[in-house]
């Protein structure tokens, strides 16, 4: 029985994370398209914060609560929503809404579970499956065989982007903000990491790629990599703007580069796409990611899971740039576990990686089983950092497991 109302985070004012609190409000009604899911989990994205700001206003018609994706079961649908039954344990792209206990979004913007995840894991996949499908593939059109660079790399669409690229036959190179997340990066399948504070990317990329360049650019720093992003593609290169965290004005462009190596400048935007876009890109994942994610080839990086009722906390670390993948608020536990319960995690992060500034006692592990994918024992048997093993004593010689160094804070972009 679906209550009158609900809890949720509710933004009193545009601010700091300290104005998110608890609320109560009416649980909502799904339109004829829609589904009303019983929220287990939401996952915490950049544009959250920026949203939360007031930098980035729901758009018209659109839930104004917080929270792009949730994972939870079905409790009801609209006279339209066919496709899951009332019951089903489903992740969505909500159109906004998501930090609270329940929250609509259009069916065809839904997605399985896939098999072995728990609410936490399927809450840390839409938004990035949805970015990343649409502009690495759709907009940025990377073919097997060739190579992409991974702006971001540590990001929830950076790690992504790294795993996507490999699972179809790509080879990604990355950026990031310091060496242990390089490392976490190349855990992931990077053919290689760089360190964007210690030294050029481009001068990196062209004696990695010896002077060819990259067929693909995932970026999402925007104005002050324009410049080195167009050295770094090789003919009939793409450039895909995912973001524009440092600035979205570019001074100048040599329209004489674009024709001569046939460049394509392009970017996205998901959330005010309509339903029957975001529905396509559902079912370009289901038939062709969610097989991966099922088989463990590819999957979410949990680096911290927080109740609801510290989604401001979630927001430090969000802003903080400590983290490695994704920020969980876990909003009600699964009644029953998640079948077959015995797939390991892709990575886990536990509180433990989580430095300063955040407050230990406001995190938890992400979960009690603390296992990993095959593809990192593939990347130690190349030689690299990732053991096999892994507990206590071992995590902590574990580049993925390493304790964070918080980074600076970059300006906040407003877009996703
Ligand atoms: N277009 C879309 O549809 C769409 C959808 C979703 C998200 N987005 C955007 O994609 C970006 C990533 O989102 P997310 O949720 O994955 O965020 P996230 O996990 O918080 O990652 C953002 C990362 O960006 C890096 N960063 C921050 N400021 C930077 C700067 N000035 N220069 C270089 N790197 C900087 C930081 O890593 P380092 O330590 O390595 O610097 C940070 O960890 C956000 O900007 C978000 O708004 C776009």
């Amino acid at each position: 029985m679906t209550p009158e109302t609900m809890r949720y985070v509710a933004a009193t004012a545009a601010g700091g994370p300290e104005v998110l609190t608890i609320g109560s409000t009416t649980v909502p009604r799904p339109r004829p398209d829609e589904v009303l899911i019983r929220v287990r989990a939401a996952g915490v994205n950049r544009p959250d914060v920026a949203q939360r700001k007031g930098l980035y206003p729901a758009p018209p018609g659109a839930s104004p609560i917080l929270g792009l994706e949730v994972a939870g079961e079905v409790v009801a649908a609209g006279t339209e929503a066919h496709g899951f039954e009332i019951g089903s344990r489903v992740c969505a792209l909500a159109n906004g809404g998501g930090y609270a206990e329940y929250c609509v979004a259009p069916v065809t913007q839904c997605l399985p579970w896939p098999k072995g995840y728990d609410a936490v894991r399927a809450a840390a996949l839409p938004e990035t499956y949805f970015t990343v499908w649409a502009n690495l593939f759709l907009h940025g059109r990377l073919a097997r065989g060739e190579t992409v660079l991974v702006h971001g790399g540590s990001s929830g669409i950076g790690v992504t982007a790294i795993q996507l690229a490999r699972e179809f036959g790509g080879r990604a190179y990355a950026t990031a903000g310091s060496d242990r997340k390089c490392a976490a990066c190349v855990g992931l399948g990077a053919e290689a990491a760089i360190n964007y504070r210690t030294s050029d990317f481009a001068e990196r990329i062209a004696a990695l790629t010896e002077g060819r360049g990259v067929d693909v650019i995932i970026d999402i720093v925007g104005a002050p990599y324009f410049e080195r992003n167009i050295k770094c593609l090789a003919m009939d290169g793409r450039l895909v703007e995912v973001a524009t965290q440092a600035g979205s004005k570019v001074e100048a462009l040599d329209l004489f580069d674009v024709m001569r190596r046939r460049l394509t400048i392009t970017g996205s935007t998901m959330r005010p796409r309509t339903t029957a876009q975001k529905g396509a890109i559902a079912k370009d994942l289901r038939e062709k990611v969610w097989p991966a994610l099922d088989a463990g080839r590819a999957g979410p990086v949990i680096y911290a899971v927080f109740p609801l009722d510290q989604a401001a906390e979630a927001h430090r670390v969000m802003e903080s740039s400590v983290h490695v993948g994704k920020l969980v608020l876990e909003v009600a536990a699964s009644e029953t576990p998640p079948t077959p319960p015995s797939l390991p995690r892709f990575v886990v992060w536990t509180a433990r990686s989580v430095a300063a500034p955040a407050s230990r006692a406001t995190l938890r592990p992400a979960a009690a089983s603390h296992g990993h994918h095959p593809q990192s024992a593939k990347v130690a048997r190349r030689g690299d950092r990732h053991g096999s093993r892994c507990n206590s004593d071992a995590d902590r010689n574990c580049s993925l497991h390493a304790p964070a160094g918080a980074g600076p804070v970059g300006p906040t972009d407003v877009r996703g």
